[in-house]
């Protein structure tokens, strides 16, 4: 069955739209920028993406070196920056008649920054705010803080620190709000975390993975930056290790050699390559190369992610879920998980993870027979 007819998920036609951007062109516009849609597609939508123009930003440059916006808050403090995030959220809320409101960050990825003391605890991570420490407080951080506040779901679909800390956790359950992330799994990971319980069942093993993309996106651009490349590069990086657990397989798993690359490559625009040289090996000891090239499109890939996640996300509060969600890790390249727990990265042990959960909103047990 459809999942819309087993839980009420919102309807398409009860959600509006809105944002912020460092630009301040209108979604119309924002669109033929980017080139991902054709004319044909975006035509008879026109007028609706011309009526969503976006709130000003909260940026820091120091966080995204390659963007240079001018639709940019004017703010002395991060707490500053928080409370002016709050009232937009307010605003768009009432203005557009809304009952509900979930905040998704599909903004540039961040520069890389590890979790520090002021990120450990609710107290900690407001005092930093009020005192303006930019080095650990960065803005993402300020719109998760912001919609947390106002009651609303948040879900980070970048690879950044943001929500992925004790104090977001502790500040989720206290206001009651789901918070869900990080990155979302669209293409040479979404691959990766299909061939490798494919390996590691057939119990195949790997001496190495090397992935390389090119791509030539704004996100492309602002990938390019080292510090910003690195965020990235932590986020890609985990998934197998998980998923071969070389601790238990060292025969097998204990000496992979994994290595990622991105490169900026413009003529591509949205049109992104990625190739997978995978060395595998068999029975006594056999070597064999599988070769994956992914031609793929980023946006396509991503923006019903982004749109699944809002739904659930909205579902998830509604049915008084709160904290971090895991069983949304199917959509997510470093799926949140607490200190106390493991991230899963098997794409079908997330699965059934997700189906798990909606049976359990609906009061049905899992059937026994294997699924
Ligand atoms: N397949 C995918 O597209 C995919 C997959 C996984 C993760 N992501 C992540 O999703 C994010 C968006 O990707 P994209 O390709 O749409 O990038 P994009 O560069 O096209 O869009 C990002 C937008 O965010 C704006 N922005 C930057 N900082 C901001 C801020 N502080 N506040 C408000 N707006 C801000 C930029 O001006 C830009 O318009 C990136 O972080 C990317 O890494 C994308």
């Amino acid at each position: 069955m459809p999942i819309k007819d087993i839980v009420p998920i919102a309807d398409l036609k009860d959600i509006v739209f809105g944002g912020w951007d460092i630009f301040p062109e209108n979604a119309y516009q924002a669109a033929v920028y980017a080139e991902v849609l054709k004319a044909k597609d975006l035509e008879s939508i026109r007028t609706e993406l011309e009526n969503i123009t976006p709130m000003k930003a909260a940026f820091d440059h120091n966080y995204a070196k390659r963007l240079n916006g001018t639709f940019i808050k004017d703010t002395q403090t991060r707490w500053d920056m928080v409370e002016q995030l709050r009232a937009d959220i307010r605003n768009f809320k009432e203005q557009n008649q809304c009952d509900r409101i979930v905040v998704l960050w599909a903004a540039s990825t961040e520069i890389f920054i590890a979790p520090s003391a002021e990120h450990q605890s609710l107290q900690a991570l407001e005092k930093a705010m009020k005192e303006n420490n930019t080095a650990v407080i960065p803005p993402s951080m300020c719109y998760a803080y912001a919609a947390i506040a106002e009651g609303c779901p948040f879900i980070m679909g970048a690879p950044n620190l943001c929500v992925d800390i004790p104090a977001i956790w502790e500040f989720s359950e206290k206001m009651n709000v789901p918070i869900a992330g990080k990155d979302f799994k669209s293409g040479q990971t979404l691959m990766k975390t299909v061939l490798a319980p494919m390996f590691k069942t057939r119990m195949l093993g790997v001496s190495g993975w090397f992935s390389t993309n090119i791509l030539g996106n704004r996100d492309g651009e602002v990938l390019d930056q080292p510090e910003n490349f690195k965020t990235k590069e932590v986020s890609k990086l985990s998934v197998i290790e998980q998923i071969f657990e070389p601790e238990k397989y060292p025969q097998l798993y204990g000496n992979l050699y994994h290595k990622v690359r991105i490169n900026y490559y413009p003529p591509r625009r949205d049109n992104k390559e990625a190739w997978d040289n995978i060395d595998i090996f068999g029975w006594m000891g056999y070597p064999m190369e599988i070769k994956v090239n992914f031609l793929c499109r980023d946006s396509i890939l991503a923006a019903p992610i982004a749109l699944d996640l809002v739904l659930f996300s909205d579902l998830a509060a509604r049915a008084g879920m709160k904290g971090i969600q895991t069983w949304l890790s199917f959509f997510c390249k470093s799926p949140m998980h607490d200190n106390e727990h493991q991230p899963v990265h098997d794409l079908f042990q997330q699965w059934r993870m997700l189906k798990q959960t909606i049976r359990e909103m609906v009061g049905e047990k899992e059937p026994s027979y294997l699924d």
